[in-house]
């Protein structure tokens, strides 16, 4: 049977009951900024928002997350809520509010100069600043504050995301040990060698092990986790349930494979999309060039440098090439308060301008390299425009790029260009494969890419597509949620009776239609 979205709405009524379910991301799904002095909200780029959006939506709920647009404040309410999407209400966004020294400590600092340089296996040296791991720790503490606060002390379901909240599961445990905690981590975990050189290993692996379940995008990255804790802590770790047990506590570890929802791109798109196409062609002066795409935040991880190179050397080998396409790279501005993200624009800018002047003709250059924030309806477009969509991630947990592209093309053309070390690679494997370190292998894999016959596009997309719409984003959060519904305690399965109406009128809706549709789901599903 298929995971739809309605099919997720039944399995986290059943599985839940009546327990809440709150999400811990440090990224909110929906930021409010101001522009030319108006309000307005964007989805933030990153494939963990895009992913766990839709299954909010579906399931309801709270999400807590760090609140980092600078007018996050104006549309909430005074306890930091606000009821997501802004244009159609569903569940409710906590925001967290933090300082400025805490968030460079914890977001810049320990979470993005220590554990993602550390966890992507991509030669960029991880810091390891003491100021930076408090900043973390306080900064974990503030999110457990208000998770117990969103729990009021009932049965909740808390799905913490990612590597900001380390800890946090463990402190959650320790407030309120009848508290499910689950967690998924979304970026590769590395072999025990390198994890291991972290000063606060330890500290970081007895956080995580709070949780009920931690879930990994691979059983390679669930088998370096355990490894690591074999080698670290005293625990019983159990290679046949994938569980680690310590102080009275079990750990299941399991992969599951994130992915997208396949039907949105149709949305997206919308009907004027060739219209669009057409606008969009004639603003970057494309003509009717056939195009390659990649799409991405500017990371060091991504391997944005290493396609271009691989374009450059297309261009020496295949002269013949010149004229005959363009390659359009969106680039998301990201973490740019970190030297080494700031240095990678400008990397990525400069071998942009050298190739264009490199290889230019009089009515021709062959990159187009916009450095800005693109929404899902722009990013779609372009996807469904291209003859190729280009994912050269030097290691990457999953790559949701890649997924949303191959969704987007119900026309079954277009070809995917995708690196061996994304997770993506393992599921999508007629896509050509790459190593984005091999510049040859890459050149040659954007030549084909750029020749390959209409049959064998179609022959190729249309089964990556039969995996993308089978392994969607409902089953990844069905299949977590059927995992961890299993800890839920029984008093938890109980209807949760429909609350009397909070304070603002925003989120009064959302909590009140999210209640009664629990109610009334219980009382079918009991039969009455
Ligand atoms: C990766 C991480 C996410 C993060 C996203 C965007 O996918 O796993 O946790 O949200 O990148 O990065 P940002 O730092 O902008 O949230």
């Amino acid at each position: 049977m298929a995971w739809t979205k309605e099919r997720l709405e039944e399995v986290a009524q059943t599985r839940l009951g009546g327990a809440k379910l709150i999400v811990v991301a440090n990224r909110e799904p929906y930021i409010h900024r101001y522009r030319d002095g108006e309000i307005e909200w964007i989805r933030p780029a990153g494939g963990l928002t895009t992913a766990l959006d839709p299954v909010m939506r579906a399931c309801g709920g709270v999400w807590v997350a760090h609140g980092s647009g600078d007018a996050d404040a104006e549309v909430c309410d005074k306890n930091g809520r606000v009821g997501v999407p802004p244009d159609d209400p569903s569940y409710a966004l906590r925001r967290v509010w933090l300082s400025k020294n805490d968030e460079e400590g914890y977001y810049y600092g320990f979470s993005n100069s220590t554990l993602w340089p550390l966890c992507h296996q991509v030669y960029c040296r991880p810091t390891f600043d003491p100021a930076n791991w408090e900043a973390y720790r306080k900064v974990n503490e503030t999110f457990a504050a208000a998770v117990l606060e969103e729990a009021q002390g009932g049965p909740a379901l808390v799905f913490v995301q990612d590597y900001h909240f380390a800890l946090l599961p463990k402190l959650l445990k320790a407030a309120r040990p009848d508290l499910v905690v689950a967690q998924f981590w979304h970026i590769p975990w590395p072999n025990p060698e390198t994890f291991l050189v972290c000063p606060w290993a330890k500290e970081l692996l007895d956080g995580m092990l709070g949780n009920d379940l931690l879930g990994f995008h691979t059983q390679y990255h669930c088998n370096n986790f355990l490894d690591t804790v074999d080698r670290t802590l005293e625990c019983r770790v159990d290679r046949e349930k994938f569980a680690v047990a310590r102080g009275g506590l079990e750990t299941s570890v399991r992969p599951f494979p994130i992915s997208v929802d396949p039907d949105l791109p149709k949305q997206y798109l919308g009907d004027n999309w060739e219209k669009r196409a057409r606008a969009l062609r004639k603003k970057h002066r494309l003509a009717d060039r056939p195009l390659l795409v990649g799409v991405d935040r500017v990371d060091y991880t991504k391997g944005i440098p290493e396609r271009l190179r691989a374009l450059d050397r297309l261009l020496v080998q295949h002269p013949e090439m010149k004229e005959k396409f363009h390659f359009l790279q969106v680039g998301a501005p990201s973490r740019t308060h970190l030297e080494t993200y700031r240095d990678l624009t400008e990397e990525v800018q400069t071998l942009a301008d050298q190739i264009n002047w490199t290889h230019k003709t009089d009515h021709w250059q062959p990159v187009v390299f916009l450095n800005e924030h693109q929404g899902p309806e722009d990013v779609t477009l372009l996807y469904r425009m291209a003859a190729g969509c280009v994912v050269s991630s030097l290691h990457d947990g999953m790559n949701l790029v890649a997924k949303e592209f191959v969704a987007a093309r119900d026309d079954e053309r277009g070809v995917l260009v995708l690196s061996k070390f994304t997770g993506a690679a393992k599921e999508l494997t007629d896509a050509v494969l790459v190593n984005p370190f091999d510049v040859d292998e890459m050149a040659a894999g954007l030549y084909s890419a750029l020749t390959m016959a209409a049959d064998e596009q179609e022959r190729r997309m249309r089964r990556m597509r039969a995996k993308v719409q089978d392994n969607n984003i409902y089953r990844w959060a069905g299949m977590l949620l059927s995992e961890v519904g299993k800890l839920v305690p029984e008093t938890a399965a109980k209807p949760m009776p429909v609350p009397a109406p909070p304070a603002n009128p925003a989120i009064d809706q959302v909590e009140v239609r999210i209640a009664r549709e629990n109610f009334i789901t219980a009382m079918r599903l009991a039969g009455c």
